[in-house]
């Protein structure tokens, strides 16, 4: 079968693979109709995500039809339609049971400690293939995988794999509450979910900070102010927006791929701290290898920038969620300032299998049409050249979809 494969940093191959094979009782084989390309991807070829084993199938976002069943798979059955959330879960853990499905307590293969199992990630994430493939084995599918209704197309359902519940946890770890004003840093496709799932839970206000036109006009059609921080102190900015009270909650959705501006009132401020960047950038990418692979799969070159622009953007007690992701490696934080103002923070790794299920029902109830987020639809043939454009930027390629059918 074609699978999208990781052969180093910098380095991803269409390959032909052998199918996968159902390997526990618990298993299911799961044949994908569509999966998806998601910033973490970009982490993991970009190497500030380390720790990739080569050979691993990439992708954690994904809808399909369960092909085969394991004899304890549970209730599902050969031909059900699933969307396959990107992290897996055994469901009766002290930790699934708490709504920490992300922690599972057993299905990580590395043991308890380890955190997050997911699909195509890490050594320390399984690891375990990924869904950019025709085929794909899940591991613990009767608690993790989620039965979709007919009515939902592919091209809804796809959004519900990882970025729609990713950025609805975002806003309910920023316990955000009716009439609460909202900053969300970043506006790819978590971003624009986490702005969509502020609304809905009653946000007042919502800020939304990027660069690029296109998606800081996505956020816009979303119902965000945004401030573009190559042409404003996003800081400054928010200060002034809520008359120097600060947001009451920020979301972090950029990660550790941030980048610093290049241009307007934020530039000089950032460019006296390019020597503290760097070294964060190493610390957060080991790996490197210093390519520059043609201005392709480029680290973002100021880790720890959001971080902060968040915690002073906040005003004092204000909730700090980062969803965005950092490596085990990145030890920045504004720790100070953030104790200075009693801050509330919350962050992590989305239990997707507490959110799918509600997701699915207000998707299917007409609450929110999440197809606003997804622009590109590619053929799987092509999954090597729509990476290359989603990382990239390219305007217009917000959220990809990879289709078999093509
Ligand atoms: N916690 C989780 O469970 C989880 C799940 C999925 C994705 N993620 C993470 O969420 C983050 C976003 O994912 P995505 O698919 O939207 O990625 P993306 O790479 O498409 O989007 C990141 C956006 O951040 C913007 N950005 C860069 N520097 C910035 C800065 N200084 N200020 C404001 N914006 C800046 C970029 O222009 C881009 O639009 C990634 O780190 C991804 O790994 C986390
Ligand atoms: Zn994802
Ligand atoms: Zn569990």
């Amino acid at each position: 079968m074609k699978a999208v494969v990781f052969h180093g940093i910098g380095d991803i191959r269409l390959d032909d693979v052998p199918e996968p094979k159902i390997e526990q009782p618990t298993d299911a084989i799961v044949r994908l109709t569509a999966s998806a390309i998601c910033g973490t991807d970009l982490h993991m070829v970009r190497g500030t995500m380390p720790g990739m084993e080569a050979g691993t199938i990439l992708g954690h976002e994904g809808v399909g039809i369960i092909e085969e069943v394991g004899s304890s798979a549970g209730d599902f059955k050969v031909g059900d339609r699933v969307v396959v959330p990107s992290t897996l879960c055994c469901g009766h853990c002290s930790y699934c049971a708490r709504g920490y499905q992300s922690q599972c307590d057993n299905a990580n293969p590395n043991g308890k400690q380890a955190g997050t199992a997911f699909f195509g990630g890490p050594k320390t994430t399984g690891p375990i293939n990924g869904l950019q493939a025709e085929f794909a084995r899940v591991p613990l599918a009767d608690p993790s995988l989620v039965k979709l209704p007919e009515a939902m197309t592919d091209d809804q359902a796809i959004l519900l794999s990882d970025i729609f519940p990713t950025g609805y946890f975002g806003a309910d770890v920023a316990e955000i509450k009716p009439g609460d004003s909202v900053c969300v840093f970043g506006c790819g496709p978590v971003g624009l979910f986490a702005i969509v799932s502020a609304r809905l839970l009653g946000a007042g206000r919502v800020f939304a900070v990027d660069t690029l036109p296109d998606r800081l006009a996505k956020a816009r059609d979303l119902g965000a102010e945004t401030i573009d921080f190559n042409t404003e102190h996003p800081v400054e900015r928010l200060k002034t927006l809520t008359q120097g009270i600060g947001v009451l909650r920020a979301i972090d959705a950029v990660g550790v791929d941030a980048y610093r501006p290049e241009s307007g009132p934020a530039y000089a401020e950032s460019r006296a701290l390019k020597s503290q960047f760097k070294e964060e950038q190493k610390e957060t990418e080991p790996e490197g290898s210093g390519a520059t692979w043609g201005g392709q799969w480029v680290p973002g070159d100021a880790p720890s920038q959001v971080l902060t622009w968040a915690v002073q953007a906040l005003a004092k007690a204000g909730t700090l969620s980062i969803i965005g992701v950092y490596p085990q490696t990145m030890t920045r934080f504004p720790i100070g300032m953030a104790m200075m103002k009693n801050l509330t923070m919350q962050m992590g790794n989305c239990p997707h299998r507490k959110y799918v299920p509600r997701l699915i029902e207000t998707v299917m109830e007409g609450k929110v049409d999440p197809l606003t987020v997804l622009t590109t639809i590619e053929p799987m043939d092509d999954a090597i050249s729509a990476y290359k454009a989603f990382d990239k930027r390219t305007s217009g390629w917000v959220k990809v979809k990879l289709d078999p059918k093509l």
